[in-house]
């Protein structure tokens, strides 16, 4: 038989657990911003075949070429845990003819997705997105619409200290002289042997070198806005147009290097500068090619995916908060067990009239239950003594002041229900 690890059992390395509401209270309201826009839900496989990230996500990115949990299954096929939701989402609208339908087809995902990073905070192995994906139509004010839903779900949580930074990566007609220019800059620069082989297969990642060797190097580097087809440099300039309409604040960074493949045209970030090192809270563009690289029709696409870890992370870093502290509006206290047999029922029957209610369990004296009571956050307790048992009442107690009001047992859910309500 298995053995109990020295310690107990712990959770594999890199996941964070989360107990209470904040959570699913920040998930719920990007969520939320989406459905606002149409978006409808798309459930997703947890993993897929290992070849549809290769293809889709890039066998040259970190993602790809380090991080993914790749295993074969009993069947001798090799799947891998979602690293990422576009992929999936592409290939579940190629297989079941979605684009056949009235485009753009728009979807939202959420969940978890798994990335074998060096855990930090803000980095995990086990990441919560939500995700938007826009596909089949190339339209600028579809760019704008996916990053102004991103940036309605950040303000609604009352975020203000993020920044959105924004570019163009151009299209396949000019990508790859600007590639070639690329690497003609680079092949001239002082670079340790691991770089040049990076500026050989992917000469843009080098670009997000963080050494100051490298970066002081780097100033003169040509850039992808600068070499834009007349078309994609239109379609940007449409883009920030837009956003401007929309009243979502924008910085332009040419410098931006994400660490997908399949970006085109328009690419960004949301970044929180209070978050340290992992600073971007959602990130996100278009990719125009992925469709057909993934044996559908060529169609476009664009799309985000929101961190809500790290979302969650810049809302503590904001001092907000996300969700009541309130467990629940209601705490029964029962001294004795009739009391208790009693409370039982009333708590039932305050959950079932919509009131959040909780009661003190195992027969804790009045002290212990008191401080379950203050713990669960409640706004009244139920004070329940033999006396009162007798007399056919309950003592309804302001746990914010102390004040006490005698109450009918009978009348006691409308007696909360009304306090509440005051
Ligand atoms: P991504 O930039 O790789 O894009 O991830 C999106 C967001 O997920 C990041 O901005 C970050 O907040 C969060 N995230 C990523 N990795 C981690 C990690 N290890 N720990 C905690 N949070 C993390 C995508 O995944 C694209 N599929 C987004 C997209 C949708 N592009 C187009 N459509």
């Amino acid at each position: 038989m298995a053995e109990i690890p020295q310690g107990g059992f712990t959770a594999p390395k890199g996941i964070p657990e989360y107990v209470g509401p904040e959570f699913t209270a920040v998930r719920d309201t990007l969520v939320r911003e989406a459905d606002r826009a149409g978006y409808a839900h798309l459930e997703l496989p947890v993993f897929e075949d290992t070849a549809l990230y290769a293809r889709g996500v890039g066998e040259s990115t970190d993602v790809v070429s380090k991080e993914m949990y790749t295993f074969a299954d009993r069947g001798g096929r090799t799947v891998t845990l979602r690293p990422e939701g576009t992929a999936g989402v592409v290939r579940s609208v190629i297989e079941h003819g979605m684009d056949r339908g009235t485009l753009p087809v728009k979807l939202r995902y959420q969940g978890p997705f798994f990335r074998y990073e060096r855990p930090q905070a803000g980095r995990y192995r086990q990441l919560q997105q939500v995700g938007i994906e826009a596909i089949g139509v190339d339209d600028p004010a579809l760019d704008a619409e996916v990053l102004a839903v991103a940036d309605a779900g950040f303000r609604a949580l009352g975020l203000t200290g993020y920044r959105l930074e924004i570019t163009s990566l151009g299209d396949a007609t000019t990508r790859p002289a600007y590639r070639a220019e690329l690497q003609r800059f680079l092949e001239k620069l002082d670079l340790d042997e691991d770089t040049r082989e990076r500026a050989r297969i992917n000469p843009l990642r080098v670009l997000d070198d963080k050494r100051p060797e490298v970066r002081e190097q780097l100033a003169g580097a040509p850039l992808m806005v600068d070499h834009l087809s007349d078309e994609a440099a239109a379609h940007h300039r449409k883009v920030l147009g837009y956003l401007d309409d929309l009243g979502v604040a924008y910085t332009e960074n040419p410098w931006m290097v994400r660490g997908l493949d399949y970006y085109t045209k328009t690419t960004f970030e949301f970044v929180h500068p209070g978050l340290g090192s992992q600073s971007g809270i959602g990130g996100g563009g278009r990719y125009d090619g992925l469709m057909a690289e993934l044996g559908g029709p060529a169609l476009s696409g664009v799309g985000f995916g929101i961190g809500v870890d790290r979302t969650l992370m810049a809302c503590h870093a904001e001092g907000l908060e996300v969700a009541p502290a309130r467990r629940v509006e209601v705490f029964g206290v029962p001294l004795g067990e009739a009391a208790r047999d009693r409370l039982v029922g009333i708590v039932g029957q305050l959950r079932r009239g919509g009131i959040r209610a909780d009661l003190a369990y195992g027969g804790r004296g009045l002290k212990g239950a008191m401080k379950a009571a203050d713990r669960s956050g409640a706004r009244y307790a139920l004070v329940l003594g033999e006396r009162d048992l007798d007399g056919g009442v309950v003592q309804l107690k302001d746990l914010s002041d102390g004040s006490q009001t005698e109450v009918p047992l009978d009348g006691a859910v409308a007696a909360v229900d009304r306090a509440l309500g005051s």
